[in-house]
């Protein structure tokens, strides 16, 4: 939701007439947000979109799924310890940490899905941590790389086809929706020009017309269950469509960070906003300019603030131990701040390369048990002393 795209062919107005060159009426899709109240998009398809079978589901992934209760600590897992399944990401994602607005986890997807995927529980981000490839729905094909977000709206079927070679992702479910941060848009909806990114900086959907893969199967996930469609024909059978629910990608790095006289908050690395969450992207950058400044995080409590860090590459300015693929979670209720020696070590330093994908969540984060075992135990205890 970034601005109206239009593709292909439209009817002059919403419900009226579109005919192809034979006289065939063309059938409108709208996919609409907030019930018929907020954004929305028309697709026009050759056959009718509704016509569904029902079937077995036959794919996937993980749901989470509670570990027992433990005290309330500061946790690092290592995400590039936790086993994931081989196969599509349709079957392999491994929840990690969740609430009841996100769903947090991760996927090494080596195959193609082999089945269109809706997930019409949950708008969902994924940060490719490792690799490219493809994602396809029928507003068109979008290309991801390394370090990109990609975005997929709630109810919008799609297949990615991954790159061959290694592929790493976070995966996030947000189930009340993602959002650009109100703040960063003016009263007419555009990205404000002090915005940390503008309209150019995100890639959208190529849209390349009807397309037959000759897959007939759809799955969609619906209050936490999956459920299995067949067809008679493809689904990719768009001829045109404007508006603006469509999926979208992001590379991390054309996020344009600030830095202030004194250390900003994480709010200035907001990126997407979520029900009870907020994305924010640490980018490399230089650092605040006082000449007394102490770059590194002030330690501080939040209290109705978990905050989630998946650390990418570059130095971690404030934190020991962690590594790319490293995830910290630092609960409400107790202070976190910076490793002993961290934040005086910051004082004089000009600029840091860390690039890292954090939340912050209003609800505690839950971990699953493949959390617990790619847990470092002495991550607690790791800030003491100095
Ligand atoms: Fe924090």
């Amino acid at each position: 939701m970034i601005e109206r795209l239009a593709f292909g062919e439209l009817a002059p107005k919403h419900h009226t007439v579109l005919r192809d060159a034979k006289g065939n009426l063309r059938w409108e899709e709208c996919l609409t947000r907030r019930g018929f109240d907020g954004p929305y998009t028309i697709a026009y398809h050759e056959r009718r979109p509704h016509e569904h079978r029902v079937a077995s589901a036959e794919h996937g992934f993980a749901l989470p799924t509670p570990a027992p209760q433990r005290p309330l600590a500061k946790r690092h897992y290592r995400s590039t310890s936790v086993p994931t399944p081989s196969g599509p990401q349709i079957d392999g994602r491994v929840p990690l940490l969740y609430n009841g607005d996100v769903v947090l986890g991760i996927a090494r997807p080596d195959a193609p899905d082999p089945v269109y995927f809706s997930n019409a529980d949950a708008d969902e981000l994924f940060y490719v941590f490792e690799g490219s490839g493809l994602l396809r729905t029928m507003l068109g094909d979008l290309r991801y790389e390394k370090d990109d977000y990609i975005y997929v709206p709630r109810g919008l079927f799609y297949r990615f086809i991954p790159d061959a070679g290694l592929q790493s992702w976070l995966c996030i479910e947000a189930m009340g929706g993602i959002h650009i941060p109100r703040q960063w848009r003016n009263d007419v909806g555009q990205l404000r020009m002090d915005a940390p990114y503008s309209h150019r900086d995100f890639k959208k959907p190529t849209f390349v017309g009807p397309m037959d893969e000759g897959i007939r199967k759809l799955v969609v996930k619906r209050d936490g269950g999956f459920h299995g469609f067949s067809m008679e024909h493809s689904p990719l059978d768009v001829v045109g469509w404007d508006g603006t629910v469509y999926p979208f990608v992001f590379p991390i790095l054309n996020f344009q960070p600030r830095a202030g006289l004194v250390h900003l908050p994480p709010d200035w690395h907001g990126t997407f906003a979520a029900r009870g969450a907020l994305v924010c992207s640490f980018v490399p950058r230089v650092v605040d300019f006082h000449p007394q400044a102490i770059p590194c995080p002030y330690p501080h409590s939040s209290y109705d603030c978990d905050e989630f860090i998946f650390y990418c590459r570059g130095n971690f300015t404030s934190r020991r131990g962690v590594g790319p693929g490293s995830i910290s979670h630092h609960p409400a209720g107790i202070p976190h701040g910076p490793h002993p020696g961290s934040y005086e070590a910051s004082i004089g330093t000009k600029e840091t390369s860390e690039l890292a994908v954090m939340l912050d969540t209003f609800d505690p984060l839950l971990p699953t048990e493949a959390a617990l075992g790619a847990e470092d135990p002495g991550y607690q205890d790791s800030f003491i002393g100095g």
